[in-house]
């Protein structure tokens, strides 16, 4: 028998059957029977806003593929640029098309000199480089205007390769202007992990070689960041998308909505925790204020995952690796301590909270000398190809422009009162 859901208007006696399709019912359907009645879902909690072939996630077992491949696969055996070209065309590239890949986001990864040195230069001093980095991909769009053309698949590769390969050139810009240092330029002799690093960090050296365990780190963690399917900032994306803004307009909105602390703010948000605890000692304690209800666990909790978030399993390992080279972060072990007592807790346990994404991450930043907030900068680098995976997939699906209703709840309709009369 097809699975199906039967739906009955009470006020009428009238019934529709919808035949449930990978997991959701049609609302068009739905609407049929109801037309002006409105599903109430303010957070998306039970909405499917797209059918995407991207990325699956099943929270409950603590999965996540990229286009069917498993992510700790991806992390152990693959590299950030050979993932976002799986990402963004759905199987994995010969090794022609990924050295033409590597070689044309290479190509794209210097930014115009007049936006470095009137645009990004007119910050204040002390500017936060994750408003740096909305700003500056937003006013990429004022460079490359051409990029208004978005159902033309030629210029839309060109701004696709753009943005990946400019990403890390703003990123490091926007650190090393948070931080008074001068800007470096992007050095094509290096791969994607080792450039980046080396606008990062070089000072005086003719050539900045970074240490190879590292890079290898920040690819694997660019890897875990790439795509989560539709999470805040890639509905952000599509949401403002779906308007046919062109596409660095609309990775300005979905950066942004990755600066909350509930979404990539939440790794800077971990540090302060943990630095806030201070010892082993007082761990118990603020897991005890946690539950009373003294703010949240920060880096604890997922909308999707009611398991140990895959990415978190995978991260933790990673900072070994990073540590042996930085050594150890002192709050590594406040964190541990904090994961044990909270994971054997009555609270967190009937509740699925773990650790996620965020809870290691900024501890191998911190460890590799990344000031805290660089920290949702560098999960906004990697992010970009899964913002522009579903921004093609969406463009491509013809989706129509996103127009939620509301449920009204205001006052009538009255008349307007003069000033002399309220
Ligand atoms: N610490 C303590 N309690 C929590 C936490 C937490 N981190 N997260 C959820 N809860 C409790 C919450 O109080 C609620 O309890 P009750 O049912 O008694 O009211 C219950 O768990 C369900 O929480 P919710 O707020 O309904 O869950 P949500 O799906 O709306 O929120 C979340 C998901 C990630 C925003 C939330 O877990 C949270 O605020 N976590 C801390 C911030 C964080 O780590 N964010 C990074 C998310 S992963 C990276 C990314 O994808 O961007």
């Amino acid at each position: 028998m097809e699975e199906s859901v039967t739906i009955t208007d009470n006020r009428s006696g009238q019934s529709i059957e919808i035949p449930i399709v990978d997991g959701g019912v049609s609302a068009e359907q739905w609407s049929k029977l109801l037309p002006g009645v409105w599903f109430y879902d303010p957070a998306f909690m039970t909405t499917a806003a797209a059918e995407s072939a991207i990325t699956f996630v099943d929270g409950e077992k603590g999965i996540l593929e990229y286009r069917g491949y498993p992510i700790e696969q991806l992390t152990e055996q693959s590299s950030y640029l050979e993932v976002a070209y799986l990402l963004l065309n759905g199987e994995l590239p010969t090794a022609d098309q990924l050295e033409q890949w590597v070689t044309e986001i290479t190509y794209h990864t210097f930014i115009h000199e007049n936006m470095r040195n009137r645009f990004l230069e007119g910050f204040k001093y002390d500017a936060h480089p994750m408003g740096i980095l909305v700003s500056a991909i937003a006013a990429l769009s004022t460079y490359y205007p051409e990029a208004k053309d978005i159902f033309d698949p030629a210029i839309r590769h060109k701004q696709i390769i753009r943005l990946v390969a400019k990403m890390p050139t703003l990123a490091a810009a926007a650190h090393r202007y948070s931080v008074g240092m001068p800007f470096v330029y992007p050095d094509s002799s290096l791969d994607f992990s080792s450039n980046f690093l080396s606008m990062v960090c070089k000072a005086t050296e003719t050539r900045y070689e970074a240490n190879p365990k590292l890079t290898h780190a920040l690819d694997a963690l660019f890897i875990l960041h790439a795509d989560h399917e539709q999470n805040c900032s890639t509905a952000a994306m599509r949401v403002v998308g779906s308007s046919h803004v062109d596409p660095y307009s609309a990775c300005a909105a979905a950066c942004a909505a990755l600066y909350g602390p509930l979404h990539g703010g939440a790794n800077e948000a971990v540090i302060r925790m943990l630095s806030e605890i201070g010892s082993l000692d007082n761990v118990p304690d603020f897991v005890r204020a946690m539950k009373a209800g003294h703010g949240r666990l920060q880096g604890f909790g997922h909308r999707v995952y009611k398991n140990y978030d895959p990415r978190a399993k995978i991260i933790r390992n990673i900072a070994y690796e990073v540590f042996e080279v930085t050594g150890k972060n002192p709050l590594l072990d406040i964190a541990l301590r904090l994961e044990e007592v909270a994971l054997a807790d009555e609270y967190f346990i009937s509740r699925k909270l773990y650790p996620n994404v965020d809870f290691y991450s900024g501890l191998i930043y911190q460890a590799m000398g990344f000031p805290v907030e660089m920290f949702p900068v560098l999960f906004a680098v990697p992010r970009v190809i899964g913002w522009l995976a579903h921004w093609v997939e969406m463009i491509e699906h013809n989706t129509k422009i996103a127009r939620p209703r509301q449920l009204f709840v205001g006052s009538p309709r009255r008349d307007y009162v003069p000033m002399s009369a309220r």
